[in-house]
Formats: structure tokens, sequence, C-alpha cells
């Protein structure tokens, strides 16, 4: 038996974008893996290939739900990723905030009974409105208002950091938080949910409608694909220099505004004439009527590459184009070529 077939871990919110993966990669490198999830968002289609492997098990289990988490046996490491992001139509601002520190707090709870590690997933939309660009794990952060609705997801995620922290300090519980940089690929969700803007506009190209954009489309991202995502995330884990630390996760190197990646999406699906684009006020979009727009997102991942020795590489056009053979091939959509 290898050393890492021994090593349990823990990884919610297995059945999302990242949780799936992670656990893909988890098996491949020969740990043994249990996800959680709630299926609230996620899909079981995502983990089809971990079912297949005898050192991974599922439970459909709500990370709020102490009673039903207290049963599992011990893990060396729990990644916390489940978790509601920005409110939007459909999502409430309540369950976001209840969901992201209840969760974490009873996952907390449960690395504090197994004295174990505790990698969180947290997000660079803790940066706020900084303009301190590329944003270094140390920066200021700068959040708006509370009455701004999309607040409450940094909110949530920073107090979660803080929790992280406060039970290393207390009890010796070594935390590890990742703050993740936009991530796109196969298995994304295909709703504003979750859904980032590739799976969206993919999904709208495929069923003959038009992109939505929300605001002008000026706001502008560095996007990093799911598989140098995941390596890196699988090396914070391998690695226990990562302890204690904050590292940015994300792919400083193409950054692209809104509009051109639905330009790109287009392209990627070999259309040709004019892409159909339709801009939504935030306001009309969001109904709160307060939005407040992060311009640019950009990573510091010195941090990363140095602790880590990896680098993003994936180029933007090819990770689009791994991204839409995944999507066109769903059940969700007629055949098609979706330049209609
Ligand atoms: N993908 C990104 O670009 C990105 C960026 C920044 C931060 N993050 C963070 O990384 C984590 C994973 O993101 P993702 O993109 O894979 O999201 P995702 O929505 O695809 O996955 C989250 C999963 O959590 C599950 N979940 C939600 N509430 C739950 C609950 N109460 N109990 C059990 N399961 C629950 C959902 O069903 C879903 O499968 C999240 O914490 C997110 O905040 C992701």
């Amino acid at each position: 038996m290898n050393r890492q077939s021994q090593i349990k871990i823990l990884v919610t919110g297995a059945a999302g974008l990242l949780g799936s993966h992670l656990v893909d990669s988890l098996l491949h490198r020969g740990f043994r893996v249990t996800g959680i999830d709630n299926l609230s968002i996620g899909q079981l289609r995502n983990l089809e290939q971990a079912m297949t492997s005898d050192r991974f098990s599922f439970h459909k289990i709500d990370v709020c739900r102490r009673s039903d988490i207290i049963d599992l046996e011990p893990h060396h490491v729990i990644v916390h990723l489940a978790a509601y992001k920005i409110e939007v139509p459909g999502l409430h601002g309540t369950d976001i905030l209840e969901v992201n520190s209840q969760g974490t707090s009873c996952m907390l709870e449960m690395a504090r009974r197994w004295r174990c590690r505790f990698v969180f997933g947290s997000t660079s939309d803790v940066y706020g409105k900084s303009d301190d660009l590329p944003f270094k794990e140390d920066s200021d952060l700068v959040l708006g208002a509370s009455t701004v609705a999309r607040w409450g997801y940094a909110s949530s995620k920073l107090f979660d950091e803080h929790l992280c922290f406060a039970n290393q300090r207390r009890y010796g519980i070594p935390a590890t938080v990742i703050r993740y940089f936009n991530t796109y690929g196969p298995r994304h969700d295909l709703t504003v949910k979750s859904g980032g803007p590739q799976a969206l506009f993919f999904d709208a190209l495929l069923r003959g409608k038009k992109m939505i954009i929300h605001g002008d489309g000026l706001q502008r991202r560095a996007f990093s694909y799911v598989g140098d995502t995941i390596e890196m995330t699988t090396r914070v884990i391998e690695r226990r220099e990562t302890e204690g630390e904050i590292i940015n996760i994300g792919n400083p190197n193409e950054d692209i505004s809104i509009k051109d990646l639905a330009l790109l999406a287009w392209d990627v699906m070999g259309c040709a004439g004019v892409a159909p684009i339709e801009y939504i006020p935030h306001e009309q979009f969001y109904k709160s009527g307060k939005f407040e727009e992060i311009m640019c997102r950009i990573p510091d991942i010195e941090k990363a590459s140095r602790l880590l020795d990896y680098v993003p590489h994936v180029s933007i056009r090819a990770g689009m184009t791994l991204t839409l053979d995944w999507q066109r091939n769903l059940d969700e959509y007629v055949a098609g070529d979706g330049c209609s």
C-alpha cells in the first residue's frame, strides 16, 4: 500500500466545478477521498469518473447540518469548498451568509475533532474595490457598504478566513486559505447562481440566444483554466509549508474584458458575422438598485509559484476550446452549430 492511499481527504462542495476536478486530481495522486455536497448547485454527473474508484465515496450532506457531519469517520485533511457566491436572482443573500458562515464553522469543528489540516476556498472578491493591482495576499481589502448586496459574499468569506486563523491560533488547527480568482472550464454550473461568463456565453449560443453582459462589458478579469487552478490546489494539499498562509490562485497572464470574452466565445464557436450580445444594466439585473462593479481583478501569484513550483499555462483560447468541447456534448443542447 503506498503512503498516499493511507491519507484520507474530505472535499466539501465535491460535485461543483472546483470540487469535482479536485476529487479527480487527488484520486489520480493516490489519495483516499470522501466527497460531500448537498447537490443544490453541483451535479452528480461531475463525479462520474470518481465514482469508478474504490478510493472514493460520496455523501449527499449539507455542510450546515452538524448532526449529519458528526458521524463521518476522521480524515487527515478537510478541503472546504461548499459555498454560495454573489447574490443574484434566485440566490438569497441570507442563504449566502448563513451557508458560508455556518458551513465553515461546522467543518472547522470537524477539523478540531479530527485534529486535521483545514484548507479553505476563499475568493478574490475579498480584495473588493482595491485598485492596488495586482492583488497581493497582504494587500488591504476594500469592501463597500453593507447596503450593497454584492459585498455579502466577500464579507462571508472574509469572516471565514478569520475563523480559520482564529482556530489555528486557539486550537492549533493548521489552516491554509486559498483565494481563488475566476476559474472556468468543463463542469461549470450553467446558471447565473454559480456559472461563469464562459459557460453562460456558450449556453446562450448553443440555445440560439444572445450572450448577456451585465454592465458595459469593460470590466476586466484574469481567468484561470480549471486544470491549472486544480494543479495548484492539489500542491497546496501536498505541501505542509503552505500551512498558515493565504495564497492567491489564479492566472495573471491574460486579463480580458468581458466584452472581448464574449467575442472570443463567438470566435471559438467558429461563428462569423456580428456576435449577438445584449447589454443589461446592473440595476435591471440585480433589481436591488445598488451594485458596485469591480473593474479589474488580477492576482499576484509570486507566493503561489514560490511555494508550489507551478505557474498556470493554459491560454484563454485553449481553455475556452476545452470548455466548449465539453459543453456542446451535454444533454441540455440539441445538435446544431450554435451560430444562428
Ligand atoms: N470558480 C471560481 O472562479 C471561484 C472563484 C473564487 C472563489 N471560489 C470558491 O471556490 C469554491 C468552489 O467554487 P466552484 O466554482 O466550484 O462553485 P460551485 O458552485 O461549482 O461548487 C460549490 C458546491 O457547493 C455545494 N454546496 C453549496 N451549499 C452547500 C451546502 N450547504 N452543503 C453542501 N454542499 C453545498 C454546491 O452544490 C456546489 O456543488 C467556493 O467556495 C467558491 O466561493 C470559486
